[in-house]
Order: C-alpha cells, then structure tokens, then sequence
C-alpha cells in the first residue's frame, strides 16, 4: 500500500512506523510525509530516511481550503491508499475526509469517546485526564471520519492513572501504547485486514 503520514510535530509516532516498515512488519511504503508546521522535527525524520517531506501550511497556503485542496492533489497524484494522521494538528477538509472513507487513521492519546474533540490535543487530554481523576487511561486507532476523533475504532489499550502521575509520566505511559497500536493498525489496513459496517470495524483473522 501506498502510505501518506501527515504530521506536526516531533513525529515519534511517524518513526514508530518508519522503523516497523523497514523492519518488514508493515506491508506498505510510505510515498509523502506532508507537515502542517514549516520544520517540524518529523520531516527531518522522513529527511533522515530518505522519505520525501512537504510543508504545507499558513505560510505557504494560508487559505484553509486551498491548503486542502493542495493535500487531496498531492495525494491523488501519487495514488496514496491510506493516509495516517500523526499528531497532525490541522484540520481536514470534509471533501478530504469523504474521498478517503475508511482510509483515513488518526492516534489518538485517551480512550475515545473520553477526553476528545476539539480542545483535547497533546498534552492538554492527559492534564484533563489527571483532572478528572479517572483510573484508566489510553491509546486509540481509529478511522476519520467528518467530525474530530469521532470516526470508527479500530484499536484501544488502556493504562493505569497511578496516583503520583504527572502529565509527564502519564503522557510518556501513553506515547508507548500510541507506538504499539500505531503500526499495528497500519499492518492490519496494509493486510486488508480491516472490515468497517457502520460505526463497527471487524479485524479478520484468516
Ligand atoms: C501524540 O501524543 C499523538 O497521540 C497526538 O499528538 C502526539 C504526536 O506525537 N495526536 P508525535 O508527533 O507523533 O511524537
């Protein structure tokens, strides 16, 4: 499969999958790494990996659709199959979301529906986590869909809230979930393993 990761930030979870696809876990190449931010960290990765990097964003194409519109013709030129959002902090256009149904996956660090939305980004999910005083938290996979962290789950893991948790030591508890579910819910697309009815994704084992 051809693999498009649309990142921000410090894409750990852009290398998690980069190294699962040298390491022959994922059955896919990764075509374009597009970032939101002008020199995020994660394009020096996909630099270190000889993986084409993009920036796209309010410097280059300040209007939001514009913006948009350049990504589904970047994506469409180069006959990407599944696009991974990474810590990607800008918001994608419904007729994105509409022309990649159910191939579109988003990490996410809770357990949808819990602590997400608009708001719940990066450390601010694990600071309202801490708030709340829940004793569970987690990763998520899931689909995208229109609406923000709303789209079909496809994996979650939890992991305990300890009482002496910080958002750092909560965050990082987390991050290690985000880098196992990550690729696996890669591998599983990659492998056509994914079958989404509705709302319902099934994992098919043969
Ligand atoms: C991760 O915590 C991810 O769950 C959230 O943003 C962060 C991105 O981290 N969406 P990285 O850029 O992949 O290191």
């Amino acid at each position: 499969k051809k693999i498009a990761v649309l990142v921000s930030g410090r894409g750990s979870n852009l290398q998690t999958i980069i190294d699962n696809i040298e390491k022959g876990n994922i059955n896919g190449k990764i075509e374009i790494v597009i970032s939101s931010k002008k020199n995020s960290y994660a394009l020096e990765r996909a630099a270190n990996h000889n993986i084409e990097g993009m920036y796209i964003g309010k410097k280059n194409y300040p209007d939001i659709d514009k913006r948009n519109n350049k990504i589904i013709e970047i994506l469409q030129e180069r006959k990407i199959d599944l696009i991974i959002l990474a810590g990607y902090m800008s918001i994608l256009s419904e007729k994105l979301v509409k022309l990649y149904r159910n191939r579109i996956i988003n990490i996410h660090p809770s357990l949808i529906p819990s602590f997400c939305g608009k708001g719940f980004y990066g450390f601010k999910v694990h600071e309202a986590v801490l708030e709340y005083g829940v004793k569970l938290t987690g990763a998520t996979v899931h689909f995208v869909d229109e609406g923000t962290d709303t789209g079909p789950v496809i994996l979650q893991k939890a992991v305990n809230v300890d009482s002496d948790d910080t958002v750092d030591t909560l965050s990082k508890k987390v991050l290690k979930i985000e880098h196992e579910l990550l690729p696996l819910g890669v591998k599983m697309f990659c492998e056509d393993k994914l079958q989404v009815k509705g709302r319902k994704v099934r994992i098919s084992i043969d």
